[in-house]
Formats: structure tokens, sequence, C-alpha cells
């Protein structure tokens, strides 16, 4: 099928590039020329795993412009996946929505046209989409009667893991006020639903993978699916979070704790490690959207609110734990491993490591940061605060008075700790995710403590 996807984001490449593996005609829209020339030369903008590799398999199939005309005059599907980043107040910011809607009302002239909210709107701006689009179309085609729908197609997809959760999803979830859209949808994702595409070398089936769950719904309840799933990972992690510093005082190891309550499984085992919480472009955004929507309705929210709470705490408990230990900050010099908000990704986005570096600096310690993948971005994005950059993580222990460990890349379990605690004024390392070994570390004469376990 002539499917336009407007916005290349981590959404909406990886959308794209998907679904012309998959087999559809996709054109991909963006306004930066830049990236749009990277694209058509095979470069991805983000640092996604295989995404490169699956847009050569796709690339025939695959188009990526500038020209709204080429993308939308004869779509029959069309992904809006625009950002729809934070307002000060919590609300999104809907003006690059806004402005897709008006483009493509003006443009689409396929006799039946399916547009897809791909982005995280708010709940209910399927309609206002909607009228947007008839706005502009009637504007533009007076005697026209215009024939499409607005259908909301939310992505659970993981940054890291977001083409193998998009290609072996655990579900597809499709919401619209009309059969036909959500037939239309339905066959646009066919392939992936009886998972007969055939699986990329890199990105293997799963044993025993076979279908894929086709939910389909009204407008609101496929946008409030969104915001529930992402509410209820967040809270997940805060839970457990919120446990560990009560299994701290106790003198319990949360990790102990957290695998004796994830083998229920009715609780289940994943997003229970507990650490320095979550960072990143959605959780804070989609909980803030869902407490503002709530608020729209005089409703309180104080769950999802209180696994923000507990999140913005752990924090400021790398921090308050550090000042325990070293008392005074100021003139110390503290290194931190791990810069994005997750392994396997560049994105810095509301990265725990930014907000503890800038607690740091203000406390009038000296920051050294190392990132395996994250470095080059920091170093274009992080220009308002005085973060040093070291070339390898073992440059981070250098003269260090500790060092933090706050995103979970695998390299940064085999250290050599020896080394490394021999070039430490102090040998003290704060684990925010715990994942250093504390045998290795007591071996090396270094002072492990990792958040949810007691620092005897
Ligand atoms: C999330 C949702 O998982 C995904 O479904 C949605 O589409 C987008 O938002 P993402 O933000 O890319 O995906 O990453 P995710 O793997 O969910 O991790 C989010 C944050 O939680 C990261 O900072 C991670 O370090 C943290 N986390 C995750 C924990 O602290 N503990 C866990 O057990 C899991």
């Amino acid at each position: 099928m002539k499917t336009a996807i407007i916005g290349t984001g981590y959404v909406g490449l990886t959308t794209g590039v998907a679904l012309a593996y998959l087999g559809h005609e996709v054109t991909c829209l963006d306004l930066d020329a830049a990236k749009v020339e990277n694209l058509k030369k095979g470069i991805s903008p983000i640092y996604e795993p295989h995404l490169s590799e699956l847009m050569k398999l796709a690339s025939a199939k695959l188009k990526f412009t500038l020209d709204a005309d080429e993308a939308l005059r004869n779509a029959e599907v069309v992904f809006i996946a625009v950002g729809t980043p934070s307002l000060p107040d919590g609300n999104p910011n809907l003006t690059y929505l806004k402005s897709a809607a008006e483009s493509i009302g003006e443009r689409i002239n396929a006799p039946y046209v399916v547009i897809v909210n791909k982005s995280t709107v708010p709940i209910g701006s399927g309609n206002w989409v909607e009228s947007l689009v008839r706005d502009s179309y009637r504007a533009k085609n007076p005697a026209k009667n215009s024939n499409f729908v607005v259908a909301s197609n939310p992505e659970f997809l993981r940054e890291g893991s977001a083409l193998s959760d998009m290609l072996y999803a655990d579900r597809v979830v499709v919401g619209a006020d009309d059969q036909r859209a959500l037939d239309v949808l339905r066959k646009l994702y066919q392939p992936l639903i009886e998972q007969t595409f055939e699986a990329p070398a890199f990105l293997p089936r799963p044993e025993g993978f076979r279908a894929v769950h086709f939910l389909t719904s009204d407008l609101q309840s496929a946008e409030l699916i969104k915001y529930a799933a992402n509410a209820f990972l967040a809270l997940k992690i805060s839970f457990i979070n919120e446990i560990s510093e009560l299994s701290e005082k106790v003198g319990a190891d949360i990790q102990h704790v957290s695998r004796g309550i994830g083998l229920d499984s009715r609780i289940g085992n994943r997003f229970l490690q507990a650490g320095i919480g979550w960072g990143g472009s959605c959780f804070g955004k989609d909980t803030a959207a869902l407490i503002s929507t709530g608020k729209e309705y005089g409703l309180s929210m104080p769950i999802t609110k209180a696994a923000r709470d507990v999140n913005a705490r752990q924090r400021a408990r790398m921090v308050e734990i550090l000042m325990g230990e070293l008392k005074i900050l100021k003139g110390r010099k503290i290194g931190i491993l791990g810069l994005s908000f997750k392994p396997f990704t560049d994105d810095l986005r509301d990265s725990p490591a930014l907000d503890i570096a800038q607690r740091l600096l203000e406390r009038g310690a000296k920051v050294v940061g190392f990132d395996p993948i994250s470095m080059d971005r920091a170093k274009r994005e992080w220009t308002h605060i005085p973060v040093e950059f070291a070339a390898s993580a073992d440059a981070v222990f250098s003269e260090a008075d500790a060092v933090l460990l706050v995103t979970d890349w695998p390299d940064f379990k085999n250290l050599p700790f020896e080394k490394c605690a021999e070039q430490m004024k102090h040998k003290l390392i704060l684990d925010g995710r715990g994942q250093l070994e504390p045998g290795r570390l007591q071996a090396a004469g270094i002072r492990h403590i990792a958040l949810g376990r007691s620092t005897r």
C-alpha cells in the first residue's frame, strides 16, 4: 500500500523502514534538509541497532523527501509521527501535529485515506486532527467530499530494541470510529500479524513466535492504552525503587526482593530493575500528559503522580548518598559512567546522568563523564554545563573521589577495576543500576554502594 510517514524521528523512521521491509511503498517526509539528505544516503540520524541494515534491505520500497506533495499525493495511509514534546506545564506541544494535519488536508487525493496518529497525542486529539484535516481539505477542495478517516495506532517501541519491538510486537493496537479504516490497517499490518515476512538475518524471529495480537478499538481507547501502558511501566519501576530505599534501611538486598516478587506470574520480572530510575523522552512526557488530562476532568491521578515523585527522588538520592560518603563535594572530582538514558541508544533526553551532573556541579564538584555511544551528542547538547568528557571508561577513574555508574552499558561490568582503583583518590563506586559485582570490587579494594543494598 502507498504509505506516507510524516516525521523521521525514532518512531517515524522505525515505522517507515519496517513497513517498507514488509513490502509497502513508503515515502518518509521531513522538514530537516540535512536529515533527509543523509537518509537518502542510507545514513540514519539516530543510533538504533540494525536500523541502517534494514534501511538497506528495504531501500527499493523506501523514499525520503522534503516535498509534502510527493509524499502525500497518492498516499492511502498517512502516519503522523511528529514530535509532541512536553510544554513546561506538562501539556504536549502540538504545533507540529497541527501543521502536519493541515498539510495532509491540502494534499491527499486518494479515493480513501486513513490518517494514523502514531505520535503520542493527548486523549481525544484524534477528533481534533480530523477537524484540522477536514478544514484544510475543504479550503482546497470546496466542491469535493473528503474521504478520509483518522485512526490511532500507538507505538510501544523501546529505544535500543525498536525494530524487534515492531517486527515481533506483543500487540498492534488500532483505534478508529470507522470499520473500513480498521480493515485497511489490518491489511497494512497483515505480514506482521501473521508473521509471514522473512525474518532479517540480524533480527531473527524469536523461537516459537507465530503471530501478533491485532487489537481494534475506538479512537479514545487506543490513545489511552498508550498512556496507561507507559504510566504502568513507569509505576512498576518506581514501585521497586520505593521498596529499594526501604530495603537499604532494613539491610535487605533489593535484587533478591525484585527477583522474589517478579517470579510471581501475576507480577512478572520485567521493569523491576531497581536503580536510578527512568529517563528518556516517553515516561516523563506521558505521565505528565496523563496527569494534565486527568486535571481537565477534575481527577488528581495520585498513583501516576507518585511514580514521577519517586523517580525524581532517585536522582537526588544518588547525590545524598555521595555526600554522606564524601561529606564535602566542593572541589571533588566525580566520574560518571554512562550518559544516555539507557543502554543501546544515544538519546540523552531526560537522562539521569545530566540531572545528577547538574546537582554535582551546583555543589562545586568537577564532573567527568564517559559513554560508549552518546558522547558526541552530549558534547553538542550539554554545552550549558561544564561537564568534562573522558576518552575511555577507565579514564573516568583518574584522580576521582568517586565514580557513579548511571547507565548500565554491559561493558562497564568488566572494567579492569584493580587498575582503576590505583588511579582513584577515594576508592568509591556508587552503582546506580545495581549492575556491578560487589565481590569483584571488594577484591579491587573499592567500596561499592548500590541503590537498594544496605550501605553496611
Ligand atoms: C518506553 C516504553 O518501554 C515503550 O513501550 C514506549 O513506546 C516508549 O517508552 P523507552 O523509554 O525507549 O521505552 O525505554 P525503556 O526500555 O522503557 O526504559 C525507560 C527507562 O526506564 C530507562 O531509563 C531505563 O533505564 C529505565 N528502566 C527500565 C529501569 O530503571 N528499570 C527497569 O527495570 C527498566
